[in-house]
C-alpha cells in the first residue's frame, strides 16, 4: 500500500509545483496542492478550512510557535521535531526522557499520526487545539517535507562567532543625520558585545550544561550599506553588499525619498528589516519581514483630509504646493488628492515646483492670487519656507499646513505667518515626548554621544533596542522569521518608547504607529506645539 501511495506522490509531484513550494502553501496559507482548501476538525468538531487551517496561524511562519492564549503551539521545525524532548536538570545534570513534558523522536509515521489523529510521539493525545487533518499520502508527504526543512537551514549571516547585521543609508540623506543614526546603532553594537564577552566569561566559569553551550555568544558585526546614485541603481548595489556579505537582519537605518527600493529587497531575500527612518516606506502592499514605525506622510495627508472635514466647515478650495522631483513630497500630494475626493472635499489645486526654482514671496503671493485657496498645504521642507511671510500681506484669509516631519523648526518659521500655521504631527506631543525619551537621552549621555538630529536618534535607539531585545528571546534559533513573531509579539511591551504615540501591532500590521495630530503653534517657547485636534487614525 505504501509503494502505491509514494508512486501517486511522484505522479502528482510531475505535474504539480515543486515539493518545498507545495509544503509551504499547506503549511503558510492552507492551500493544497490540488488548489482546493486545507480541511481540519479542531477542538472536537469545530471544522476549519484553507487559511483558517494553515498551520502557520498557531506555529507561526517560523515553525517555533506563537504564545498566545492558553496552550503554548509546539516548536514543529524540523530539527526539533525529528529529535527527543527531554527534561534537562543542570544543576544535578541529569536528563529525563520519559514521562511529562518529554517525548521520542517523531518518524514520519508518527509525525502523520500526530497531524491525522493528534496522538503525539509517545503515544499521547494532544490538546483538543491542535487540529486533526484530512490528508491524503501526497499531500502528508509535502507537508513533512516542508516541516523537515523548516529551521534546518543556519540562516544568513550567522557563523558559529558572529552574528552580521546591516544597516542601510540611502543617498540623499544629510551627512549629520547618517551620522546620528549610526552613532547610535554603533554604540548600541558595542554595548551589546561587551555584555556578551562578560556572559561567556561567566559561563565558562559555571561550566554549565547543554543548552548554554549550544547558544554561545555571538559578536555583532555592523555593517553599513550606503547606497549611491539614483534609486534605480541601488536593487544592484543591495544585492552586490548582500553577497560581499550576508547580514541576518537590516536594523534601522535610514532613507530619503522612497524606501521602495529597499523594500522589495527585503522581500524578495525574506530578509529582516527592522524600523528604518523614512518619509515614504513606499509601499501599500506590507511585506511580513518590514516592519516600519510608521506608513510616513502619505499617512500625514489621509489623517489632514480627515481635520479638514470633521473640524468645523469642510474649507472651499484647497491648494497645495510640493516638490515635483522630491517623491516624499509627490507621494503626499497624492494622497491627499485621492483623501479628498473620498471624503467629499474640494479637488486640490496642484501648485508643483520643479527643483531649480526658487520659492520667493512673489512665489507666495502668485499662490494666493484669485481665487485665493481657503486652504494651504505645503508638503515642504524648512529650506523653501524662508520667504513664507510673504503670505501676510496679502488680505487672503488662509490657512496654511505643513507636515511636522517636513519641517523640523517650525519655531523659526517667519514670525507674521506663525499663526496662520497649523503642522501635521505624526509624533507624541512635547510634554509626553520628554517623558518618552528620558531613558533614551541617558543611554546617549552615558556613551558620550551628543544630543542632535533627535527624531533620527530616538528612532535608531528604539530599532536597536526592540530588535536586540527580540534577538535575546530567539535563544540562538537564528530564524528571520521567528525574529519577525518575536517582533510582532514583543513591541508592545517594550520597557522604552518610541517618538511615536503608539507602538503595537495587531495581527498582519506592520506600522506601529497608525495616526497623527493637528497642533498649533504656541505663543510660549516651551511646549512650542498646541494639540489642536485629538489624535486622529484615518
Ligand atoms: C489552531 C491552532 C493550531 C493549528 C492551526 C495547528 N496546530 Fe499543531 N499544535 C497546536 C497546539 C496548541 C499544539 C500543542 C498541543 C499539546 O501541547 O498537546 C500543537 C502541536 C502540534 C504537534 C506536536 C508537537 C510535539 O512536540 O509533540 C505537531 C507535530 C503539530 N502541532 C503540527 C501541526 C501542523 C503540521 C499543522 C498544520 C497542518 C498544525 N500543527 C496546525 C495548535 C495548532
Amino acid at each position: 500500500l505504501r509503494k502505491v501511495a509514494l508512486a501517486a506522490a511522484l505522479v502528482v509531484a510531475a505535474a504539480q509545483p515543486a515539493p518545498d513550494e507545495a509544503g509551504l502553501r499547506i503549511y503558510r496559507d492552507g492551500v493544497l496542492p490540488s488548489g482546493r482548501p486545507l480541511r481540519a476538525l479542531v477542538d472536537g468538531d469545530v471544522e476549519l478550512a484553507g487559511p483558517r487551517a494553515a498551520c502557520a496561524n498557531c506555529h507561526g511562519r517560523s515553525g517555533f510557535g506563537y504564545t498566545e492564549g492558553p496552550v503554548i503551539p509546539a516548536s514543529i521545525t524540523g530539527p526539533i521535531l525529528y529529535r527527543p524532548v527531554v527534561i534537562a536538570r543542570p544543576e544535578r545534570e541529569t536528563v529525563r526522557t520519559e514521562g511529562p513534558g518529554t517525548r521520542p523522536a517523531y518518524s514520519d509515521e508518527t509525525l502523520a499520526r500526530a497531524i491525522r489523529d493528534g496522538i503525539d510521539a509517545a503515544g499521547r493525545p494532544l490538546d483538543r487545539m491542535m487540529p486533526r487533518y484530512e490528508l491524503s499520502e501526497a499531500e502528508m508527504a509535502y507537508l513533512l517535507a516542508y516541516l523537515r526543512s523548516l529551521g534546518s537551514l543556519r540562516s544568513d549571516g550567522v557563523t558559529d562567532s558572529e552574528l552580521h547585521i546591516g544597516s542601510v543609508v540611502t543617498s540623499g540623506v544629510p551627512p549629520e543625520k547618517r551620522k546620528a543614526m549610526l552613532e547610535v546603532l554603533q554604540a548600541f553594537v558595542e554595548t551589546k558585545n561587551a555584555g556578551s564577552r562578560q556572559e561567556t566569561k561567566r559561563a565558562r566559569a559555571r561550566s554549565v550544561f547543554m543548552e548554554r553551550e549550544q547558544r554561545a555568544y555571538r559578536t555583532w558585526v555592523l555593517h553599513v550599506w550606503d547606497l549611491e546614485g539614483e534609486p534605480a541603481t541601488w536593487p544592484a548595489q543591495l544585492e552586490e553588499r548582500y553577497r560581499r556579505q550576508p547580514v541576518f537582519a537590516l536594523v534601522g537605518g535610514i532613507g530619503s525619498g522612497s524606501w521602495l527600493p529597499v523594500h522589495e529587497f527585503c522581500r524578495q531575500r525574506e530578509l529582516p528589516c527592522v524600523l528604518p527612518t523614512t518619509d515614504l516606506p513606499g509601499s501599500e502592499a506590507p511585506d511580513f519581514h518590514s516592519l516600519y514605525f510608521s506608513e510616513g506622510i502619505p499617512l500625514e495627508a489621509r489623517a489632514l483630509a480627515r481635520h479638514l472635514r470633521d473640524s468645523g466647515a469642510a474649507p472651499a478650495s484647497i491648494a497645495q504646493v510640493y516638490r515635483g522631483g522630491e517623491a516624499a513630497q509627490v507621494a503626499a500630494a497624492r494622497a491627499l488628492a485621492r483623501s479628498a475626493l473620498a471624503l467629499g472635499l474640494p479637488e486640490p489645486r496642484d501648485l508643483r515646483v520643479d527643483a531649480a526654482d526658487p520659492l520667493s514671496a512673489d512665489f507666495w503671493r502668485g499662490a494666493l492670487r484669485e481665487p485665493a485657496p481657503a486652504v494651504l498645504v505645503l508638503w515642504l521642507r524648512d529650506p523653501d519656507l524662508a520667504e513664507l511671510g510673504a503670505i501676510t500681506t496679502s488680505n487672503a484669509d488662509v490657512a496654511v499646513y505643513l507636515s511636522s516631519s517636513l519641517v523640523e523648526a517650525p519655531g523659526a518659521l517667519p514670525s507674521g505667518v506663525q499663526p496662520r500655521i497649523r503642522l501635521v504631527h505624526p509624533f507624541a506631543l512635547p510634554g509626553t515626548l520628554e517623558t518618552r525619551l528620558r531613558p533614551a537621552r541617558a543611554w546617549l549621555r552615558a556613551r558620550g554621544i551628543p544630543a542632535g538630529a533627535e527624531r533620527v536618534q530616538a528612532n535608531a535607539y528604539f530599532a536597536a533596542h526592540a530588535f536586540g531585545e527580540a534577538m535575546m528571546h530567539l535563544l540562538g534559533n537564528f530564524s528571520r522569521d521567528y525574529l519577525i513573531e518575536k517582533l510582532e509579539h514583543q513591541l508592545s511591551s517594550l520597557p522604552f518608547a518610541s517618538i511615536y504615540p503608539s507602538t503595537g501591532l495587531a495581527a498582519g500590521q506592520r506600522n506601529l504607529s497608525k495616526g497623527a495630530y493637528v497642533v498649533r503653534l504656541g505663543t510660549s517657547p516651551e511646549p512650542a506645539l498646541v494639540a489642536e485636534s485629538e489624535w486622529i487614525t484615518p
